[in-house]
């Protein structure tokens, strides 16, 4: 298949361009950067230029089998008002782009796959999570929506769209784990708030297996990208100190967790039991469904 990614260059695009290609795929991207991406990722066939917010992409990009779209602002850092803009436009204008840009595309791909979060369920307590609930309430969840709406936008155009609603996706190199090893390596992972909130983990080979999956067969809707066993964050915090080494008891005081982690703090305090439910009827397997296991692996332990 021919496959176009946005985000190519991101923690889980630079992965999936890898497996792609390594599948025997033509893998192409749009990039801020195309020559940076290129030079990156030795595996992409091509790359052009798109500012998602700024223009639609060019149209030549699209004469592909299969779009991934997995670009947007970072949720990471400080959450100023200009930087929450810019995760929000980035997702929804860069998606409704993308898009129009198939609208008006001579050759149309025939399936749009489109990242999401678990964001969308917002502060949902004990209550178990499947993918036809609805969304919650606050920041993240209207970004989720509109990012989703967007992106639906192409089953009209006769497209089949599939939105992967991502947990938090476990990586040694990045993101929630990756910033948090050296508080958890100084003996400070111990539980955030009460620890009693559920976190939708995953582990980052069963996201790629998942897309990919995604890309190569015929689902549409929405899947949840989680392993099938959320754990509580205290429980997260004891199994990871256990595969550490470091018994991860002292709590992680807020201002240190605010200084690593940014405005992305408040995430991990929400409670979001996600189980993958649809991804699984519709043949999606996880090869990482228990937390310990999974860690050991990603940390080599
Ligand atoms: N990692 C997770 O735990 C997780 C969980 C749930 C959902 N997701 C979502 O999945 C997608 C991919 O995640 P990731 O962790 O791989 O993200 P990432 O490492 O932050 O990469 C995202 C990519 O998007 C592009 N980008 C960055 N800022 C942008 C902006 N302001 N406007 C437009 N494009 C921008 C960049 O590509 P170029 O520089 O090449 O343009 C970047 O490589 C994201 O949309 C993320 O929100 C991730």
């Amino acid at each position: 298949m021919r496959i176009l990614l946005t985000g190519a260059t991101g923690l889980i695009g630079s992965r999936l361009v890898q497996r792609l290609a390594g599948l025997g795929h033509t893998v192409t991207a749009l990039s801020r950067s195309p020559d940076r991406a290129r030079a990156a990722l030795p595996d992409l066939d091509d790359a052009w230029l798109w500012r998602p917010g700024e223009a639609t992409p060019p149209l030549q990009s699209l004469a592909c089998d299969a779009v991934v779209h997995l670009a947007g602002e970072s949720v990471a850092g400080r959450w100023s008002a200009a930087k929450k803009q810019r995760i929000l436009e980035s997702r929804r204008e860069g998606t409704r782009e993308l898009v129009q840009a198939i609208a008006d595309a001579p050759d149309r791909p025939a399936a749009l796959i489109s990242a999401s979060a678990v964001g969308y369920y917002g502060e949902r307590g004990d209550a178990e999570l499947q993918e036809s609930d609805p969304p919650g309430e606050g920041f993240l969840p209207e970004v989720c929506v509109a990012w989703e709406r967007a992106a639906q936008g192409a089953e009209a155009l006769g497209l089949r769209v599939l939105r992967l609603r991502m947990g938090l996706v476990l990586d040694p190199d990045g993101g929630l784990l990756g910033e948090s090893l050296p508080l958890a390596r100084a003996g400070l992972g111990g539980p955030l708030g009460s620890g009693r909130q559920w976190w939708p983990w995953v582990h980052r080979d069963d996201v790629i297996a998942a897309m990919v999956a995604g890309v190569t067969g015929t689902a549409a809707g929405v899947w949840n990208v989680t392993a099938p066993q959320p754990v509580r964050q205290g429980d997260f915090a004891r199994t990871l100190g256990r595969v550490l080494g470091r018994p991860a008891v002292l709590p992680a005081p807020a201002f240190a967790l605010r200084l690593v982690l940014g405005g992305f703090a408040d995430e991990p305090l929400l409670s979001r039991r996600a189980l993958p439910v649809a991804s699984q009827a519709d043949g999606v397997r996880f090869a990482w469904p228990e937390l310990e296991p999974a860690l050991r692996d990603l940390l080599d332990r």
